[in-house]
């Protein structure tokens, strides 16, 4: 499907004057070749050994992946972090109880001894990354697609093995450029990491769901953390006798502030982007899974919204799920908008067209790259029928209507027993009924069968039949609404948690299998069952030739634009981003500012709404103007937004202005930009940042935990 004409060359023009200075998410380990000039004339003042050295302490030093897929900052040399409020929440909220309530109230310790310790939580630095693309391609000549990629997988594993020296450190290998190179990134894992301070939810997430991904923002998303480490400042369990990690670099904190223009750098994690897909990629993506995953997600938080807004109890039990299903479903509205106003499509296929002539040309079309883009015609149909499937299972099934949790579980007993693994048959008994606790705990029955009633009739009508086992089409045929739930729902055991305990705790072998036919169960398995000999297999086979693909045709671009530096898509690694602190134009007629201050905060308040009930403490301080060394033009900086290419993963990362300082500490997106995981616009998109000065401002004024403050190292 490749379009020959006039207009899609103006457009590959166009499409290359895009990838413009604040496109990229780069590597460290590069920045001296690829960036450094550039940087500098943007203002940078410091070298790339700066950033990253690995014989020195440089910035990567201070920068850590927090728990699974955040970033966090060190600021100061006694192990003290600084993370998102997002990124600790669970931590934050592990640790609350309606007695200690520190989600709602916030929490700080007042000394070491206070702060709280987070059992799984761990952050990881970064030693050093490594080009080893030769060993992980070691012998690999000649060898077909599937014995290549064991092959690579084998070769991978024993880097990284070595690289782990028995246990020290953490190591993975990782493709970039759709494996034309391998770099290997070996880190450091601590394990003893504690809660030192979080800002009430009324502040740490002001504005809620309705703010998120917008601008103008007033979010004090933050919270801190301190290291611990044992008296060789190694990795240690968590112990009492452990002491502040002493990091070999840490950030100081900048009051000077910013200025339209500044240069400004992300150093973070970013975890997925997909910049170099073709066109069938960005289609589907635009035109079929993004709308397919709203439409599903309108309905469950429309439900789960008003039974959230009936009762309080409700509200608790599904605020992380709501905000979950919430920030994807609102990400993809503004990425389809993004694509749509920048005609991706179209781009991606001019540039591809131009790709095709300068192959055709140097005689490479036929042998190399026909065949790549024939495979990507045809696996990407393959990858759209399926992954619509897939798509439509994920939302609705495996994490949708809830008590199909527990249907999974039953389940998999049941086939252990017929397996005869009787071990893992009641080793996973166990486990459920140890489980069920935290289940229930966050689990609204009434809630859970309207999900059941409303997204069940949406799967039957969504996918075509091969997909949905006869049964329960056939079920979906003959009841509806209340129907559905009492004819189906309610005479499954699953809805009887004192049943369904009482069963895995106490009953047979036989009677757990004969729980094959009860409904609930019953419809997960036919579902689970297609999409694992179906669905999964389809999908992850054109993947596979997909990426295989991409690889060819990553090398070819980066061969046709010979000199021009490429950055790899964002694989959850160390990368830098660099552009100016600015504002943007979200539409014709409005032009946004570069930063949001404390009266927004006010003028927001409102006590009837809980996501904008301003606390009284704040309120008290700016009426009394209490706003300390933290105060510019009668108020105080909140939020500020520039020109930094980032991702999910940079939640958290230091933002650092010229000479290294922290100014700021990153956590959103602008919803007008959030299409730069697939198409890069450097005139809306924008990251958004807390100013570092308001969570200072909170710290000291807010909170009383000014003593924090000693311990960093603040430039006025
Ligand atoms: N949009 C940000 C991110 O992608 C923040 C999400 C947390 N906040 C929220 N209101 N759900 O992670
Ligand atoms: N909030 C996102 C995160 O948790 C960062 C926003 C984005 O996607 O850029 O990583």
């Amino acid at each position: 499907m490749l379009c020959k004409n006039l207009a899609a060359a103006v457009l590959v023009f166009l499409f290359s004057f895009q990838i413009s200075a604040k496109e990229g998410m780069w590597i460290p380990l590069l920045l001296e070749k690829y960036n450094l000039a550039e940087m500098q004339a943007m203002g940078f003042k410091l070298s790339a050994r700066d950033i990253y050295d690995v014989n020195h302490a440089s910035m990567k030093d201070a920068v850590v992946i927090f728990g699974g897929g955040c970033t966090g900052e060190l600021i100061s040399d006694e192990g003290l972090l600084i993370t998102n409020h997002h990124c600790g929440y669970s931590a934050i909220q592990s640790h609350s109880s309606v007695e200690h309530d520190y989600l709602t109230n916030g929490f700080w310790a007042m000394n070491r001894s206070e702060e709280l310790s987070n059992e799984k939580l761990t952050v990881s630095f970064l030693e050093y990354m490594k080009d080893v693309t030769d060993k992980v391609l070691e012998g690999t000549d000649g060898l077909d697609e599937n014995a290549l990629r064991e092959k690579i997988w084998a070769n991978s594993k024993s880097v990284q093995k070595e690289a782990e020296q028995e246990g020290k450190f953490s190591a993975s290998v990782k493709p970039l450029f759709y494996g034309n190179q391998y770099f290997l990134y070996v880190y450091k894992v601590y394990r003893d990491v504690r809660l030192v301070g979080a800002p009430p939810s009324a502040i740490g997430k002001f504005g809620g769901d309705t703010d998120n991904w917008m601008w103008p923002r007033h979010t004090g998303d933050f919270s801190l953390f301190r290291i611990y480490a044992d008296k060789n400042n190694e990795p240690a369990d968590y112990s009492e006798d452990n002491v502040p990690y002493q990091p070999k670099k840490f950030f100081p904190v900048s009051l000077k502030g910013i200025q339209p223009g500044d240069f400004t750098m992300v150093f973070g994690n970013p975890g997925t982007t997909m910049e170099y897909w073709p066109h069938q990629a960005v289609d589907i993506t635009m035109n079929q899974r993004d709308p397919d995953r709203i439409l599903l997600r309108d309905k469950k938080l429309e439900i789960i919204g008003a039974d959230m807004e009936s009762d309080p109890a409700i509200r608790i039990q599904y605020a992380a799920k709501y905000a979950g299903i919430s920030n994807a479903w609102k990400k993809w509205q503004g990425e389809i908008k993004g694509l749509e106003r920048l005609d991706a499509v179209n781009k991606k296929l001019a540039y591809e067209n131009n790709f095709r002539n300068w192959a055709e040309q140097n005689g490479s079309w036929e042998s190399t790259y026909q065949p790549v883009f024939d495979t990507f015609e045809k696996q990407f149909e393959v990858y759209q029928k399926y992954i619509k499937a897939s798509d439509y299972y994920a939302e609705v099934v495996f994490r949708g209507v809830e008590i199909f949790r527990a249907a999974q579980s039953v389940s998999s007993i049941i086939n252990f027993i017929e397996n005869k693994q009787e071990e893992m048959a009641n080793a996973r008994r166990t486990a459920t009924v140890e489980t069920m606790a935290g289940f229930y705990k966050n689990f609204n029955q009434p809630t859970d069968e309207k999900l059941f009633a409303t997204l069940i009739p949406m799967l039957v009508e969504g996918l075509p039949d091969e997909f949905i086992p006869a049964a329960v089409k056939e079920m979906a045929a003959k009841y509806k609404g209340q129907e559905l739930i009492e004819k189906v729902y309610r005479k499954s055991v699953l809805s009887d948690r004192g049943k369904l305990e009482k069963l895995l705790r106490d009953g047979s072998g036989k009677q757990l299998v004969k729980l094959r036919h009860d409904p609930l169960v019953s419809l997960y398995s036919q579902i689970d069952y297609i999409n694992q000999t179906i669905v999964n297999p389809k999908v992850n086979d054109a993947m596979a030739a997909i990426d295989a693909g991409m690889k060819t045709y990553m090398a070819g671009l980066m061969e046709m634009n010979a000199g021009k530096a490429f950055y790899p898509d964002a694989n959850l690694t160390l990368r830098v981003a660099y552009g100016k602190v600015e504002g943007y134009e979200p539409v014709d007629g409005v032009k946004y500012k570069y930063y949001t201050t404390l009266t927004g905060i006010m003028e927001k308040d409102n006590p009837e709404i809980y996501d904008y009930d301003v606390p009284d403490r704040l309120k008290e301080l700016y009426e009394n103007k209490d706003f300390g060394r933290y105060e510019v033009d009668g108020t105080v900086p909140v939020c500020f937004t520039a020109s930094n290419h980032t991702t999910g993963g940079n939640s958290g990362s230091p933002v650092v202005n010229a000479s290294g300082e922290l100014i700021g500490v990153n956590f959103d997106r602008c919803w007008e930009g959030t299409m730069s995981d697939i198409m890069y616009d450097p005139r809306v998109c924008r990251n958004i940042s807390l100013d570092i000065r308001y969570a200072l401002f909170i710290i000291d004024k807010f909170a009383g935990a000014g003593y924090l403050l000693d311990e960093m190292e603040i430039v006025k």
